[in-house]
């Protein structure tokens, strides 16, 4: 989704800004642009599509020294270069970049903005508006800033340039997520510390509704009315050859590689005394509950789902998955202790965040289950269990959809055990099994990469079916695929296929089939049967011991609730060479954005 970046300082504010938006590339975009100011006045260029369309734009003999830049994902207004960012005032004095949406921006510009005309059709551009004509009103300039953000209403993560002051950056943001990072000659601003990795690991958390003054050698933050804020840097705990491909083509391909050692590193970072256990007070509130509610979305959503399987098999506490965006409206009736589990990769998804705070407001314990330590997810909840995963580049989300499920079992585990549920099996080994077999897997990619092809080079479409824990598998197998091959692809229970979709299947079809679960072996392969006689390609994926011949690929035998961790990673590499063949761009899929920060 949109990014920003904000340079002030000594060097090359240009390529600073280039640099730092490149690093935010992978959370998607359609349009890019960077503002820098000199002493000739501020200088735009912007861009429709990638950030090498928009380099070729910027004239190298523009020196600055401080300046912004964004990626827009767009909301309002096709993906264009006028609606591109930054946006200026019609005065010129003023030039923004935004992220998030204004939900008011129709009634701020009738009630304020009659008679100025718009050069685009973003909400963004009331802003900068606004702001020029209350400082027309005699206002200064971060007054003026302070008077429009009281006025909007909505998400916003912004950056603002002033032409008459060519030493400051002005920033603020509700919602959307915003980082000023902190060096000893200079400044900056970013949506994501990785984008201004480069410079410094130095970063200040922004809150909602802070306005914060970015001049090179200092960083004021204070509230809408003024209240000045102090607050201490954090130190990003990232490496910057995390967020390298080295050799691999694409982040999608490094990130599947990486699964197997994820799930070695989620076992130490969970044990303790040579047993796996999560933070006491974490343990109190899981097993206080008398129902848990996982809110997530996509992936996520789909790593709820096995959540579910393992609270209620190996907890024994009672769990409901939700959709975040749906959650609000469809509000269920909820038990008298619950307990809310959000799992979100990136912790900034804005779905899942307004349901979190509408649980805050009605005081219910909430827990996060993330990637990123201090994402505002994991700040804004009670608890956090964190992924250790790694940056996750890719949009479409592997190795932290197999870290989400590795964490909920190892949560679930521990939970069980301390509610004397009798396990008779020992998580920590069960998991380094799974982690042994994801790496059979990932080491056999020419298997995948040939099934790929067979089924699914001239594919529409294709089905993806299971039963039990398969079934969720199979929702994700479809997510992967058609998000980066553009292949319609869907999920289905085994059993439903028949109730409708069937109809779909036609000569050559593919369809995916899991057969993991040794209690719904026998029906799966029914409906295998069912789809087969009507044309379809069927391709049977199955757990060793539950193979059969003529079956297209065997995984190996691990415990049957960690089957979700190994199942998931044929499917995908099968949807990675299926991009690939298709020529599709597998890191950056169209109109896809990483970390969806607008509702
Ligand atoms: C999946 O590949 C996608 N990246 C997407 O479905 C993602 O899981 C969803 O947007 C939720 O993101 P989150 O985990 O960061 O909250």
């Amino acid at each position: 989704m949109c990014g920003i970046v904000g340079y002030n300082g000594n060097l090359d504010a240009k390529e600073i800004l280039l640099k730092g938006l490149e690093k935010l590339e992978y959370r998607g975009y359609d349009s890019a642009g960077i503002a820098v100011h000199n002493e000739e006045g501020i200088t735009i260029f912007k861009e429709k599509g990638r950030i090498a369309d928009l380099r070729t734009t910027v004239d190298s003999e523009v020196e600055a020294h401080i300046g912004i830049g964004h990626t827009r994902w767009a909301t309002h207004g096709v993906p264009n270069r006028l609606n591109a960012h930054p946006h200026q005032s019609a005065s010129g004095r003023f030039t923004l970049v935004h992220n998030g949406v204004i939900e008011n921006y129709h009634l701020l510009q009738k009630a304020y903005l009659k008679g100025i005309p718009m050069q685009s059709d973003t909400d963004t551009e009331v802003i900068v508006q606004l702001v020029d004509l209350f400082s027309k009103e005699g206002l200064s300039t971060v007054e003026a800033f302070r008077k429009t953000l009281r006025l909007v209403h909505g998400s916003y993560a912004l950056a603002l340039l002033d032409h008459e002051d060519a030493e400051t950056i002005y920033v603020a943001k509700n919602k959307s997520p915003l980082l000023v990072g902190v060096g000893d000659t200079f400044n900056v601003v970013a949506s994501d510390a990785m984008a201004m990795l480069q410079v410094t690991d130095q970063f200040i958390e922004l809150h909602d509704k802070e306005v914060v003054i970015v001049k090179k050698d200092s960083v004021e933050i204070s509230t809408l009315d003024g209240r000045v804020v102090e607050r201490k840097p954090f130190k990003a705990e990232l490496d910057a050859s995390d967020i390298e491909k080295g050799t691999y083509p694409h982040y999608m391909l490094k990130e599947m590689d990486e699964q197997p050692s994820v799930v070695r590193k989620i076992i130490q970072q969970y044990e303790q005394q040579e047993e796996l256990a999560i933070d006491e007070d974490i343990l109190q509130a899981i097993t206080e509950a008398d129902r848990i509610y996982i809110i997530a979305a996509g992936t996520s959503y789909h790593a709820g789902l096995v959540g579910k399987e393992y609270f209620e098999k190996m907890a024994g506490i009672p769990v409901e998955v939700h959709i975040s965006s749906e959650f609000g409206y469809n509000m269920p009736i909820l038990s008298e202790k619950p307990l809310f589990i959000f799992i979100s990769q990136s912790g900034e998804t804005a779905d899942s965040r307004q349901v979190l705070v509408k649980i805050t407001e009605m005081g219910h314990p909430t827990l996060t289950v993330t990637n990123v330590a201090g994402s505002t997810l994991s700040r804004e909840s009670d608890y956090t269990l964190l992924l250790h995963a790694g940056p996750e580049i890719a949009v479409a989300s592997t190795k932290a959809y197999v870290a989400q499920v590795a964490v909920l079992a190892i949560a679930a585990y521990v939970t069980g055990k301390a509610r004397g549920v009798a396990l008779d099996f020992d998580m920590k080994q069960e998991l380094g099994l799974a982690a042994n077999a994801i790496q059979s897997i990932v080491d056999a990619k020419d298997v995948m990469e040939e099934i790929a092809e067979d089924y699914l080079k001239i594919a529409r479409n294709a089905f993806f079916i299971g039963r039990n824990i398969d079934f969720c598998v199979a929702l994700e197998g479809a997510l992967k695929l058609k998000e980066i091959s553009y292949i319609q692809a869907e999920g289905f229970a085994g059993g439903e296929l028949k109730h409708g979709t069937i109809a779909l299947i036609e000569e050559g079809t593919p369809v995916f089939a899991l057969v993991t679960q040794e209690q719904v072996a026998l029906n799966i392969r029914g409906n295998v049967k069912e789809v087969v006689a009507r044309g379809a390609n069927a391709c049977i994926i199955a757990m060793e011991g539950l193979e059969e011949d003529g079956d297209t690929l065997i995984i190996p035998r691990v415990h049957p609730l960690l089957t979700p961790l190994v199942s998931v990673v044929p499917l995908q590499l099968i949807s990675y060479y299926a991009a690939l063949h298709r020529r599709c761009d597998v890191d950056k899929p169209r109109n896809l954005a990483k970390s969806v920060t607008v509702e």
